[in-house]
């Protein structure tokens, strides 16, 4: 038996794949461990999308570095493999400033790494697989295991054709490609056998998702949404990354219609100002996506927002940023991530005029204020609720269970740990700057069993 770490940065792409990257290597002897020190191999899967995510990999690796020295002079071995957008983006230049490293494989190729590692063990040499295969890396994934629990991810989709001109994920995930919905079917039946009673449809694009049906005919997202919602032991439903423009109305009704789906919309706007929205190529304007919000809450009255913002683009003057504040005032954000610019290579916006970094960290503080104050009071309204929580892990104190709300809050409650796995009825009792805290709203269920 052999030990396998996996590190994981950026976003839920990541989580899942990093997921599917243990379930390929079960079958070479590889079982999960918690961290490098006792690890025979030790996979970072990488996120490119800021400098500062990207950098962080080389120090990870410097650090993995003395841990592989020390074990070669003890006469063992490690094997380091760097994966995800790095990998995809930087391949050859990890190799050169690490040599550590033994193996690079890119998102879409990471179907290939049991092959990898045995050319790795007849050459001794490093391996590096980074192309775009023709043929989806999907059709090659064993059955989800690894990581699987009560709320699951599901990747529907990758990759992006709207190349915003702030972004690498066109250039790190290649071309916009929607999974087959029968082979989502069969993982999301996998999965619920398995124990989920949630699952998130995943995409850096998700509402763009068209993916053939069984008659060849391509499927919307509502669609393969009210699919998945008929399927027996299946609770709950979400999805993200939506991009404002492929919000339909399809999917718009879905959210009024189908139970499953989760009151949830991240809908990243990334500014409030038109002139900065067509200089990021985002194809929509702050009227466009106020006017989308409004078709969604009609639908969904309840329905909880988040969005990303990226402040200090190039060329965003102080009244630019004044618009943004506007929108997330009219719009009154649930919860929300908000960034600096960060200059990508490759990217178009990289080579304009730079925003000054104070400039940067300025807006980002008084954007960052505003939608701290918006989530606190959206987190408020929802004490004395009873709300409905699935329980997916044990909390800090013995005997708490964790879960969430329909909205995405975190809530710890004291004597759910037997509930994990379930939906219980809770009543929130306290709400923190990140989580909420609550009591098994017990009464309700206790009469149920009276009267029966
Ligand atoms: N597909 C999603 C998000 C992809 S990346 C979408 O279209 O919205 C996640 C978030 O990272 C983006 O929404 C954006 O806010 C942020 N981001 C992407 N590139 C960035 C950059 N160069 N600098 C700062 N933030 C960035
Ligand atoms: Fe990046 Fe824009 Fe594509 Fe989102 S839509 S992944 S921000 S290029
Ligand atoms: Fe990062 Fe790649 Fe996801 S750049 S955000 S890991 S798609």
């Amino acid at each position: 038996m052999k030990k396998l770490f996996v590190k994981t940065y950026g976003c839920q792409m990541n989580v899942y794949d990093s997921a599917r990257m243990a379930d390929l290597l079960a079958p070479l002897g590889y079982v999960p461990t918690q961290g490098p020190e006792d690890a025979d191999m030790v996979i970072l899967n990488t996120c490119h999308i800021r400098e500062k995510a990207a950098e962080k990999v080389y120090s990870e690796l410097g650090r993995l570095k003395k841990l592989k020295d020390a074990r070669t002079q003890a006469g063992g071995a490690m094997t380091i493999a760097v994966a995800g957008c790095v990998a995809q983006a930087e391949g050859a230049e990890i190799l050169a400033r690490q040599s550590a490293v033994d193996l690079v494989v890119g998102p879409q190729s990471y179907h290939r790494l049991p092959e990898m590692i045995a050319r790795l063990a007849r050459s001794g040499g490093p391996a590096l697989e980074t192309d775009f295969p023709a043929q989806a890396k999907f059709d090659f994934l064993p059955e989800q295991d690894c990581g699987a629990g009560p709320a699951a991810f599901l990747s529907v989709q990758e990759g992006c054709d709207k190349f915003c001109t702030f972004c690498v994920v066109p250039y790190t995930r290649g071309s916009e490609y929607s999974r087959p919905a029968a082979s989502v079917l069969a993982e999301a039946e996998g999965l619920v056998a398995k124990g989920a009673r949630e699952i998130t449809l995943l995409g850096q694009n998700v509402n763009a998702y068209r993916g053939a049906g069984p008659d060849g005919e391509p499927w919307t997202l509502a669609r393969l949404i009210t699919a998945l919602a008929q399927m027996e032991g299946l609770q709950r439903l979400r999805y993200t990354t939506s991009h404002p423009r492929d919000m339909s109305d399809d999917l718009i009704t879905a959210h009024r219609e189908v139970a499953a789906l989760m009151p949830h919309l991240h809908l990243p706007v990334q500014s409030g100002s038109d002139r900065v929205l067509q200089a990021m190529n985002r194809q929509h304007s702050a009227s466009d996506y106020l006017r989308t919000v409004e078709r969604v809450r009609a639908a969904r009255p309840d329905i909880a927002l988040s969005s990303d913002f990226i402040v200090g683009f190039p060329g965003e003057t102080d009244a630019d940023f004044e618009e943004t504040l506007s929108l997330v005032r009219l719009v009154g954000y649930a919860q929300s991530f908000s960034f600096k610019y960060s200059a990508r290579p490759g990217t178009p916006a990289a080579a304009r005029k730079q925003v000054p970094e104070d400039v940067k960290s300025a807006r980002l503080q008084a954007l960052q204020a505003l939608l701290g104050a918006q989530q606190d009071e959206f987190n408020a309204a929802c004490a004395g609720r009873v709300l409905s929580v699935l329980f997916e892990k044990p909390g800090r104190k013995e005997g708490q269970g964790v879960g969430r709300t329909p909205y995405l809050q975190p809530v710890h409650v004291n004597g759910a740990a037997s509930l994990i796995g379930q939906l219980a009825d809770v009543r929130i009792d306290a709400v923190h700057a990140n989580s909420l805290k609550g009591t098994l709203a017990h009464s309700a269920v206790r009469k149920k069993v009276l009267v029966h």
